[in-house]
């Protein structure tokens, strides 16, 4: 009876973490306590804890005194829509969720079992960072993670929500992982925080403006998405899990379709507009065309030239890149390229079929895209497109130009289907470049060079602004009529259902980081 009484106690004891006080002040942060977060994350009576017994093993700085079972993080797996998945829940109420040896070791132990059972890793991560009082053994601990998160990217989906902070070192989980989620208001990630930069630097920012959700989901990209509140962070985590399969060895899971393959819309035939200067929103296009108009958009406030995210298509999970002629004209820019390149290469990890909406007038010119490096960064999704082997179908909608031709997973990088609207101006660049280059001498000459550039730039328009030259190249597969892109897409995924395409055999390649 003693026995069992003991066994109650410390289970008591994991459950209440730090005590009703800090618990307390954890609610009135606005924040929900680990366990709450785990029981609302899970299918519901599906959470199996691991390790809820395990204490540090400090005896420094007066540590032996507080020994908490479960040592601040929450371990264990569960189900989510009925599939396996293993979490740790990082619990600030104890130790303010600081990181020792033997809670790494905790994360260590359900990331090792979801890697051998091919299961995603989700971490919600509430944390002061390492704990002070062990020194390099937590640091040791960090590095472990960090070597795991290494070791199963690619293999199983790995997702981070940041629910309070996230500060030095300990950031760099979350950086290696697929998904960043932030909460808004409570939420904060940097390397160094504000006091430091102060010292260093003498700039004066706030938390909330070097590493708050806004500033990590619409400057650095640091995060994927941003989230109202703890309850939205958790219900977006369930969500993005129903695009993803388990493991780089399924295919994303399957939904009954319940919107028609062969629906045809006449309104795409009119959304491009007559002039190709006129922006319209790529947005609407792709509502047209996926499964019941719903688009579930990563990276949404980020380089937002460029639409990345998940959609289904007659049941089927595809990943979305799209050019968006709304921002910037569409260009490709540093942050566009690195977003797509990211996402592209996800998409090619986990089975998910690409599907490329393009309107692109060219790279964004400008000393602050070179001297920012667009060569290399451009680079990465021209190596993103060119690697993937997933099934991959391109749709120009309008512009085509350039560099970017090749890029946006033209043919030539064993793209499977190229369609192209009849509005599609596919050359090396746009009329008026062309014709400033082409006419230089005979526009200067001229007593109207206004006169003699509008008769070249429309007949290069009449020329080369077009499909056709590409199509009689077998460059594109198929012009087709607008309304008929849904049921296109729908039948080549059929078709491509069983591509297999390879790599030459290599230990990796050198991708221009
Ligand atoms: C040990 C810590 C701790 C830490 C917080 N606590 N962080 N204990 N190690 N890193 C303890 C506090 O002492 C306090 O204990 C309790 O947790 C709650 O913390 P508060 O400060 O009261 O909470 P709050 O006011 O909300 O402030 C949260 C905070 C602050 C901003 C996170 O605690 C803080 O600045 N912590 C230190 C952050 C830090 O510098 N971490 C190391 C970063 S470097 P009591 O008992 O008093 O309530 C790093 C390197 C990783 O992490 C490298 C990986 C390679």
């Amino acid at each position: 009876m003693d026995r069992l009484e003991e066994l109650k106690k410390r289970n008591l004891a994991a459950e209440i973490g730090g005590g009703p006080d800090r618990v307390k002040k954890q609610h009135q942060a606005g924040k929900l306590t680990a366990r709450e977060r785990v029981e609302k994350l899970l299918d519901p009576g599906t959470f199996q804890e691991i390790d809820r017994l395990v204490t540090h093993r400090c005896s420094d700085f007066g540590m032996a005194r507080s020994r908490i079972p479960g040592d601040g993080v929450i371990t264990g797996h569960g189900r989510i829509h009925e599939r396996p998945v293993f979490l740790f829940a990082q619990d600030f109420t104890v130790f303010g969720g600081s990181l020792s040896e033997a809670y790494a070791e905790k994360i260590c132990k359900i990331m090792d079992l979801a890697m051998k059972t091919g299961a995603p890793i989700l971490g919600l991560n509430d944390s002061g960072g390492a704990r002070i009082q062990e020194g390099v053994a937590s640091l040791g601990g960090y590095a472990e993670i960090f070597l795991r998160n290494t070791l199963a990217s690619g293999v199983v989906p790995q997702i981070s929500a940041i629910m309070g902070p996230c500060a030095g070192g300990a950031v760099y989980s979350p950086a290696l992982t697929d998904f960043n989620i932030m909460v808004q208001g409570t939420s904060y990630m940097f390397i160094t925080g504000p006091d430091v930069i102060k010292t260093v630097t003498h700039e004066e920012v706030t938390k909330e403006e070097l590493g708050g959700a806004a500033t990590h989901n619409s400057r650095s990209g640091v995060a994927h998405f941003s989230v109202q509140d703890d309850a939205s962070c958790l219900g977006l985590i369930r969500e993005l899990l129903s695009f993803l399969p388990s493991n780089n060895m399924q295919d994303p899971p399957r939904v009954e379709p319940r919107d028609d393959p062969d629906r045809a819309d006449e309104s795409l035939n009119r959304m491009i507009p007559e002039s190709s200067f006129h922006p319209y929103d790529m947005e609407e296009i792709i509502g047209k065309v996926v499964d019941e108009a719903y688009f579930f958009q990563v990276h949404r406030d980020f380089a937002r030239n460029i639409l990345v995210g998940f959609a289904r298509m007659d049941g089927r999970v595809i990943g979305i890149v799209a050019n968006q002629p709304a921002v910037l004209a569409g260009t490709l820019d540093i942050d566009s390229s690195v977003k797509a390149a990211r996402f592209v290469r996800f998409c090619d990890a986990f089975n998910i079929p690409l599907i490329v909406f393009e309107d692109v007038p060219g790279f964004l010119p400008g000393t602050a895209q070179e001297y920012g490096g667009i060569i290399k960064h451009g680079a990465k999704l021209l190596y993103a497109f060119a690697e993937a082997t997933v099934p991959k179908i391109t749709v120009i909608t309008r512009k085509s130009y350039g560099g970017a031709y090749c890029v946006m997973a033209s043919k030539h990088l064993r793209t499977d289907l190229n369609f192209a609207f009849p509005t599609a101006e596919i050359a090396v660049m746009g009329p008026e470049g062309a014709v400033n280059v082409l006419y230089r001498g005979e526009i200067a000459r001229s007593k109207e060079p206004e006169k003699v550039r509008e008769k070249q730039v429309r007949e290069f328009r009449k020329k080369f602004a077009n499909p056709y030259i590409a199509a009689e190249r077998g460059f594109v597969d198929e012009v087709i009529e607008p309304s008929q892109t849904r049921r296109k897409i729908i039948t080549g995924l059929e078709l491509l259902e069983g591509k297999q395409d390879s790599l030459p055999p290599k230990k990796h390649g050198n991708m221009p980081l």
